[in-house]
């Protein structure tokens, strides 16, 4: 009996620390794989800016490696955070699309009638997109 406990403890154990794998991989490929599909069209797959589609754009592209450098160190996230949401800057003055609108659609058609879950998926997106951006600062 008392082996069996110990098996099932270990068992747990390892069902466990597969878990928190498998959450911090899932954590870690959200924010890159909206880049790659989102983003890195215009931005570039490493964010520096040469993507296939900044040749068509007016505004030269800014290199995302660079947004802590920048800013004393410091990875800027309010600012960054608004930036990609798209609140609060004027519609049509800028090429990069206005996400916050584009992921609050998103959210209306996966969950309809829960705005508050709505909410919590679009900052989610966003977040994860800060957390990748993040790992792509130069030092
Ligand atoms: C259609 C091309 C395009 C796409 C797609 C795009 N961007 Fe942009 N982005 C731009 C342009 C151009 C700028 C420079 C400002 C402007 O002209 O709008 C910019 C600016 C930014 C900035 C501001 C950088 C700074 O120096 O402060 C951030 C952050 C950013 N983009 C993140 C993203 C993220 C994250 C995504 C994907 C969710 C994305 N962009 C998708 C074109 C794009």
């Amino acid at each position: 009996m008392r082996s069996n406990g110990f098996l099932m403890s270990f068992a747990a154990c390892a069902l466990c620390s597969m878990t928190a794998t498998a959450l911090a991989q899932a954590k870690l490929d959200l924010g890159k794989r909206e880049f790659e599909t989102k983003c890195a069209v215009c931005h570039g797959l490493d964010g520096k800016g040469k993507g296939p589609y900044a040749e068509q754009l007016k505004n030269p592209l800014p290199d995302l490696t660079q947004l802590a450098r920048k800013n004393g160190g410091v990875f800027p996230v309010s600012r960054t955070y608004e930036t990609i949401e798209g609140a609060g800057k004027g519609h049509g003055t800028r090429d990069m699309p206005v996400w916050g609108m584009d992921y609050t659609i998103q959210a209306a058609e996966a969950l309809p009638d829960m705005p508050y879950n709505q909410a919590v998926y679009v900052r989610t997106r966003i977040m994860s997109l800060l957390e990748y951006l993040n790992q792509l600062q130069v030092k």
